[in-house]
């Protein structure tokens, strides 16, 4: 690494997918290019089916697009890298493993010798505020703190990018609310990249410096909206009720 100010970038260039459905071309993405800062927190929505999850894949390295490049500070995606770390909307936890031994997981298959493995991942169970369900077992946690332990799991590789996949989108309202919070705070502190895909329009704006909106037709040019407000954000100021309204219109919702 060269520059540290690249830390995290990524850039689309004219990105194209096409998947077969049933025999049939099925245009998903069609020539996109973005430039994502390092450190900046995007948000993506749009309609189901839209291609959210195929773009998070395209990021992570787990599908390859057609047309055009992913950069990643500057180099193209070969297919998954250790910079890059993704958040699934189930935390897909080891069920043998405690919650120390699952964060730990990643570095340890990496090579790292155990003691530091478990150490890095105590600072990053602390960060998400479970220090004291270290010796827990997954199927004694819930919903929410299962979530967590997959966020710190994915942090304690120290990757540049977050991908997240409607990360809160299986957590009941309170709990999602409450994560909301945590997510902008572990933003911040640890000065990542955020890719989030949601389907929930508060959520992006709160958590995002810009939003993109897909639309289910590819043909469509994608919008790129900013979320222009100071943080944290308050959901219920006049600035991020009027910012709703109008991602809300983006969808013909009122
Ligand atoms: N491997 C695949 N083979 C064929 N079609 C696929 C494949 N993966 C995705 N698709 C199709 O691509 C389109 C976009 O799917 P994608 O999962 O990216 O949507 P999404 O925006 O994430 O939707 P949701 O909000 O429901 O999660 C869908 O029509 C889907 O059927
Ligand atoms: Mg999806």
């Amino acid at each position: 690494m060269t520059a540290t100010a690249l830390r995290g970038e990524v850039a689309l260039r004219h990105i194209s997918k096409t998947f077969t459905l049933n025999g049939q071309p099925l245009p998903v993405l069609r020539n996109l290019s973005l430039d994502i800062r390092g450190g900046e927190s995007l948000a993506i929505v749009g309609p189901s089916g839209c291609g959210k999850t195929t773009l998070l894949r395209l990021l992570a390295g787990l599908e390859r697009a057609d047309g055009g490049q992913v950069l990643i500070d500057g180099r193209p995606v070969q297919g998954v890298g250790t910079e890059r770390a993704v958040i699934y909307q189930e935390p897909r936890l080891l069920p043998w493993l405690t919650v120390l031994e699952n964060v730990a997981f990643g570095l340890e298959v990496r090579g790292v010798p155990r003691s530091l493995a478990r150490d890095r991942a105590r600072r990053y169970i602390r960060l998400v505020g479970l220090s004291d369900f270290e010796g827990a077992w997954p199927r004694q946690l819930s919903g929410g703190m299962a979530q967590r332990v997959g966020i710190a799991r994915a942090l304690t590789v120290q990757p540049e990018i977050l991908l997240l996949d409607e990360p809160l989108g299986a957590l009941d309202a309170m709990t999602k609310l409450t994560m909301q919070e945590e997510l902008e705070r572990i933003w911040r502190e640890e000065n990542v990249t955020m890719i989030l895909v949601t389907h929930d329009l508060e959520e992006a704006i709160f958590l995002a410096d810009r939003v993109l909106v897909l639309s289910r037709d590819p043909g469509t040019v994608p919008r790129l909206i900013e979320v222009d407000m100071p943080r944290p954000r308050d959901r219920s100021e006049a600035g991020f009720v009027e910012m709703r309204r109008l991602l809300m219109a983006e969808f013909g919702l009122h």
